[in-house]
């Protein structure tokens, strides 16, 4: 795998979703043609641009400068940074100013923002007058990787993450690169766990590129932007194959499962961020798959090494407080494991590894093994 030469125009990523279908538009400064893309996928639209105080003030007047510029009138909507604002409250908030700004059925949401702000708007957007159309302007690497793309909206519960939502997908994802110059390194590398769970899931010459690219692709530059629009063309494919998450679609939640019960451990705080959740998990369901016999160790090994050298948590005991809130115990972490969007009827389903690149979704796994598994990880 190659990497093509740095040039000037975007690469287009088509999600072929029939009357659905929408581009990604991929590369640095492309926020610079959000209006003019709007103006002409929707013509004559007003706009409502739902961000978070802290992207507000880096991409906002940006945003509002190239809508301005193609005669879209726009008005901004400013939550609470984090997942305070992913709740009832934050969802009225946003829902009553978008009443307010008059947006309706023809016009469109602009969600411009990290996962949190994408699934705010994007799920206020699905119930607004019964669904208007949003667009995604993803500032977090996470966002422009995963949640900018595949429709997947909502809010969380007291009892329990994303537990209300609608798939509803965006009409366009402006995925400009640049807006990861401000991102902490933190949250780059958070980012980069579910970059690499691409090459982990579905493509292991994408996994290889990654383990000698990696450098390049922190650093910025053609590599970056390659890993991010393979990233999005494998999302892409998975999405248009399966938009409802019925089979094929689950394989994008390798390491979620375990890596969901960590961040609930954590009381989803800066202690684990949830890419860094998805690498511990991501390990956890190779070494897991490694101890039922479906991979080889080495092969477990090689995703743990490759994660650890970009600098992301790859064991329990790397996470801050370990040893407090349950998270040193395998009941708690079984329960809340049990919690997790992906069990059915009771039924814990696991995305497990047939080899590097080769996901499978594993139907009723024996808790009394992954409650084994756990205890000799926690006293690893
Ligand atoms: N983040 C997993 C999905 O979009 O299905």
């Amino acid at each position: 795998m190659t990497v093509p030469s740095r040039h000037a125009e975007p690469a287009i990523v088509a999600v072929s979703l029939g009357d659905r279908a929408y581009e990604i538009v991929i590369g640095r400064d492309v926020l610079r043609s959000l209006g003019e893309r709007i103006a002409e996928l929707r013509p004559g639209a007003r706009t409502a641009i739902v961000t978070d105080r802290n992207v507000a003030k880096y991409w906002l007047e940006k945003a509002e400068a190239s809508l301005a510029a193609a005669g879209i009138a726009s008005s901004r909507i400013i939550v609470e940074e984090g997942e305070i604002s992913k709740t009832y409250a934050g969802l009225e908030q946003v829902s009553e100013a978008l009443i307010a700004a008059k947006i309706e059925r023809n016009d469109l949401v602009v969600a411009l923002g990290g996962g949190v702000v994408g699934d705010l708007a994007g799920f206020a957007a699905a119930i607004l007058r019964r669904g208007v159309d949003f667009v995604q302007v993803p500032t977090s690497l996470l966002a422009l990787v995963d949640s900018s793309v595949g429709g997947k909206t909502g809010i969380n519960s007291p009892q329990g993450k994303n537990l209300l939502g609608a798939f509803h997908q965006p009409v366009l994802v402006i995925a400009d690169t640049a807006v990861l110059d401000t991102l902490s390194p933190r949250h780059f590398r958070a980012g980069y766990a579910e970059v690499a769970k691409y090459g982990v899931l579905g493509d292991k010459s994408f996994f290889s590129w990654l383990e000698k690219n990696h450098g390049e692709v922190f650093a910025g530059g053609a590599a970056r932007e390659h890993a991010i629009a393979t990233s999005c063309r494998a999302k892409a494919a998975i999405v248009s194959r399966d938009e409802r998450e019925t089979g094929e679609r689950a394989l994008l939640n390798l390491g979620h499962t375990f890596g969901h019960a960590l961040e609930a451990a954590t009381g989803f705080s800066d202690r684990l961020f949830h890419g860094e959740g998805v690498a511990i998990g991501m390990v956890l369901a190779a070494e897991f798959s490694a101890e039922l016999g479906m991979i080889a160790d080495a092969d477990a090994a090689r995703i743990k090494r490759h994660l650890a050298e970009v600098g992301l948590p790859t064991h329990l005991q790397d996470i801050a407080g370990f040893a407090q809130e349950g998270l040193a115990d395998a009941d708690a972490l079984m329960a809340l494991m049990a919690q997790d969007k992906k069990v059915k009827r009771g039924k814990l389903n696991l995305i497990l590894l047939r080899g590097i690149g080769q996901a499978t979704i594993v139907e009723d796994v024996d808790p009394a093994s992954i409650r084994a598994f756990l205890q000799q990880k926690l006293a690893q």
